[in-house]
């Protein structure tokens, strides 16, 4: 049995985009000064990227409910239900930096004022890039297991 078109449109169309959410994150974004003028520009794109993400995993879950689908044990189950923990943990951990720092209003209202100087400060940041890390070795775990056999890569494509 294969997952519903649905869920295998959004699974890849997120694996696509997931990946360079991090290494943008880890390389570019962690590398960029907050007095680069191209800052705002890139914490934009990365915060809109990832709320859009999330959404569509969402939707993925919402369609997992509704419609018959393969079922998973043991490992598979567990790293899937990490995977969609890490995937709502990502914003959870993001709002957290945008509210305590007021980046809506400086990033997407352009309010004028500055960044914080050093953004790793910010409430949340250590556990956004801590969940970020975790969700990169799980990635890792779920691609090894996906292609353990022919018949578990069929049932996402
Ligand atoms: C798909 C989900 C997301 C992924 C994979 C992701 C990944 C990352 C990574 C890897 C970093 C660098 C962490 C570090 O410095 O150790 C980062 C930084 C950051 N992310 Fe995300 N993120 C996601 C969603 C979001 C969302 C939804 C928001 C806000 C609404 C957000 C806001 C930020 C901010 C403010 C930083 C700090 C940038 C800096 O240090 O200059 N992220 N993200
Ligand atoms: C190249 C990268 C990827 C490959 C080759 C891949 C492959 C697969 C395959 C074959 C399955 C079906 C597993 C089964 O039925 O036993 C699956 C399911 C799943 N994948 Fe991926 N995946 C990739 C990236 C990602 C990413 C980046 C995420 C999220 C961050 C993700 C999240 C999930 C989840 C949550 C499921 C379980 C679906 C469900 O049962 O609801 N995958 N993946």
């Amino acid at each position: 049995m294969r997952y519903p078109i649905a869920m295998r449109v959004i699974h890849w169309f997120t694996a696509i985009m997931f990946i360079p959410m991090l290494a943008g994150g880890y390389f570019w974004l962690r590398a960029m000064p907050s007095s680069d003028p191209q800052k705002l520009d890139a914490l934009m794109y990365h915060m809109a990227i990832g709320v859009f993400l999330v959404t569509l995993t969402l939707i993925r879950l919402v369609v997992r409910l509704r419609v018959a689908h393969p079922e998973n044990t043991g490992l598979a189950l567990w790293v899937h239900r990490a995977l969609y923990l890490g995937v709502f943990l990502m914003p959870m951990s993001g709002f957290t930096m945008v509210f305590s720092a007021k980046l809506n209003e400086i990033v997407f209202a352009r309010s004028g004022a500055a960044l914080p100087a050093d953004m790793s400060t910010i409430t949340g940041h250590y556990w956004h890039g801590a969940t970020a890390l975790t969700l990169t070795l799980l990635i890792l775990l779920h691609i090894a297991g996906a292609f353990k056999d022919r018949v578990t890569i069929k049932r996402m494509i």
